[in-house]
This record gives structure tokens, C-alpha cells and sequence, in this order.
């Protein structure tokens, strides 16, 4: 069984099969094309904490997919009525795949565990790969060729830019965080990328120069990620010199772009001018959250049998190359 709790679960080539489906279900969608691949097919949303983009655009995508896809919040009592065991057993008697935001990393690990269903991490302490697709996918929308393209990643060493900096490793984008050193993403997480990907480029650095003269992408994310409440305002004096701001920017290419994963604290990681400058993407950038959901749910439907490599090509989808 597939699980996608980190983009480590996939292998290079599924990667860009996912991204693939993911821009030409896109297309399919601009010209008014909706196929019901998941016909009756049911996606539970299991969410520990808040959200906005990642909820709606699961729960659009399954709905344009032909699906459907129920919330699930703290009322279904998971870690707290029964054990992980008997919960997600059950769930599996329902629906067909699971897309989990959980406060602690380790339980969508212990989710997949059972192997029961499909586990989709939609966002936790440590990752957040569903937006590393959505991200990946933009870049490759605004770049001549992804593979030699730069990113800077300015703040946090969160979750979200750990995935974005497997994401990277596996496309051939290199991967720059600019930050405070005490927040830069940790060395045994970087050895891991390295020991996966060998070809890897990434570095951090807290030298605005280096970081951004050769930056295509400048991408931010707030200081304060969920569950680090108590913290703000220590990480406030810490990011305070790293905003992204007209100021950083002008040490950028005057071309680079501007993406962020939203929800965006607006004057503080990012001011209002760069948010709303003509090169930024953050809106598409959420968009593009859904189509590549919907490209990795087509995919996980394929590796299950759920689906056949005919129904897409009935609809006109190019195979990408591993699917047969
Ligand atoms: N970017 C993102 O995951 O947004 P939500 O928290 O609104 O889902
Ligand atoms: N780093 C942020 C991302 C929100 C989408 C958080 O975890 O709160």
C-alpha cells in the first residue's frame, strides 16, 4: 500500500508522474473538463488543527474527481476514544483514502502503520509535502527548466520548507535557506537528504547576498508555525532582520519570483508591496494545490487498481512515463 507522509515515499520518477497528471488535469479543467476518475470513491479528512487551503482544495478536487470527501474533527475522537488500531481499521471499512493534518508527526506515521489505507500527510510538526507538490508545480510553470533553478527560502527551517527542500533535491532545484542559524533546518535532516539525493544543492546561509543574487524563487512562510504559540515572540526578535521586504528584495534578480504557502502574517514575515508585487504567485500558487492533490490522488488510485491507465487515456492524458 502507498502512503505519501513525506516526498521521500516517492521515487524521482513518480514525482514528476505526479506533476505531470497534476498540470495536464489542470488543463483538462481549464477547458471545462472534469472526469470522474474517483467516482464513489470517498476521502476522509482527519485534521488536528486549522485550515483553509488544504481542506478546501482536498475536499474541491475529490468533488471535481467525481468523488466525495468528509470532515473529520475532534469529535471523532481520534487518539483520544480508541486506540490508532481500531480507529483507522474502521475508517478503511468506509472510505477509500485518508488526508490527516496532525500536530505531531509521529501520528500520521502510526496512521500508515496499519496499512489499512492510503495515509496522505496534509501538514504536521515536521513536513508538509502536499504543499511542496503544489510548490514544485508552480515552479515548473514559471521556469524555462525547473532543473538548475534556485529557490531561497527566507525564515524558518519548518516543516514546510523541509519538504520543499526534498522536493528540490528530487527535481534539481537548488535549494537556499536564508535565516537565522538557530533556525536553520537541522544537520541530521540535511544528511538524510544528502544520503537519498547525493546530487543535492542546498546550503543555508545568513548572508542576504549569497542567499538571494541568484535566487528564481523567493519563498517565505510565518515565523510562528502552529503549536509554536508560546514562542512568537522570541522567533519575532529572531526573524525580525529576515522580512521579506522591498528592501531584500532589491538584492534579488529583479525577475525572481514571489511564492508563499499561506496563511501569510502580512507585515511581519512579509510585507504588503511584495505580497501583492506583479511577480508574485502565492495566489496560483494555492490553486495549484488542488491540481496537484488531484494529480497525487489519481496516482495513488492508479497504484491501487482503482484505476485504469485507459481511463486517462480516454480522456486525452499523455501517459507520463511509468504508467502503463
Ligand atoms: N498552506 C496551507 O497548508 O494552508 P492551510 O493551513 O490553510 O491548509
Ligand atoms: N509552517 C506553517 C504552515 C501553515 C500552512 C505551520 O505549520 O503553521
Amino acid at each position: 500500500m502507498r502512503h505519501l507522509l513525506s516526498l521521500f515515499d516517492l521515487s524521482q520518477q513518480e514525482l514528476h508522474t505526479v506533476l505531470s497528471l497534476a498540470q495536464q488535469i489542470k488543463e483538462l479543467l481549464e477547458k471545462g473538463q472534469r472526469p470522474a476518475w474517483l467516482e464513489r470513491r470517498v476521502l476522509a479528512m482527519l485534521f488536528e488543527k486549522p485550515s483553509l487551503r488544504t481542506r478546501v482544495s482536498f475536499e474541491a478536487g475529490m468533488c471535481q474527481l467525481g468523488g466525495s470527501a468528509m470532515f473529520l474533527g475532534e469529535e471523532v475522537g481520534w487518539q483520544s476514544r480508541e486506540s490508532t488500531a481500531d480507529f483507522v481499521r474502521v475508517l478503511a471499512e468506509y472510505a477509500d483514502y485518508v488526508v490527516c493534518r496532525a500536530k505531531c508527526h509521529q501520528s500520521v506515521v502510526e496512521l500508515a502503520r496499519h496499512n489499512c489505507l492510503p495515509i496522505i500527510n496534509g501538514l504536521t510538526d515536521h513536513l508538509h509535502p502536499c504543499q511542496a507538490l503544489a510548490d514544485i508545480l508552480t515552479m515548473r510553470q514559471h521556469t524555462r527548466s525547473l532543473a538548475g533553478s534556485q529557490v531561497t527560502f527566507v525564515g524558518d527551517g519548518n516543516n514546510v520548507a523541509r519538504s520543499l527542500a526534498i522536493g528540490c533535491a528530487m527535481v534539481g532545484v537548488r535549494f537556499r535557506l536564508l535565516g537565522p542559524a538557530d533556525y536553520f533546518i537541522s544537520q541530521p535532516y540535511v544528511e538524510e537528504i544528502y544520503t537519498r539525493y547525493p546530487n543535492a544543492d542546498f546550503s543555508q546561509t545568513s548572508d542576504f547576498a549569497a542567499g538571494l543574487r541568484e535566487a528564481d524563487f523567493i519563498y517565505t512562510d510565518v515565523w510562528t508555525s502552529m503549536g509554536q504559540e508560546a514562542e512568537s515572540q522570541t522567533r519575532r526578535e529572531a526573524f525580525g532582520k529576515f522580512q521579506l521586504n522591498s528592501k531584500l528584495l532589491s538584492l534579488a534578480p529583479r525577475e525572481c519570483k514571489i511564492l508563499h504557502c499561506l496563511p501569510a502574517r502580512r507585515g511581519e514575515e512579509i510585507t504588503d508591496d511584495v505580497m501583492d508585487c506583479p511577480n508574485s504567485l502565492v495566489v496560483e500558487q494555492a490553486g495549484n494545490r488542488m491540481h496537484a492533490q488531484k494529480g497525487l490522488l489519481v496516482w495513488l488510485a492508479l497504484q491501487h487498481g482503482q484505476l485504469s491507465a485507459s481511463d486517462l487515456l480516454s480522456a486525452g492524458i499523455e501517459l507520463p512515463l511509468g504508467i502503463s
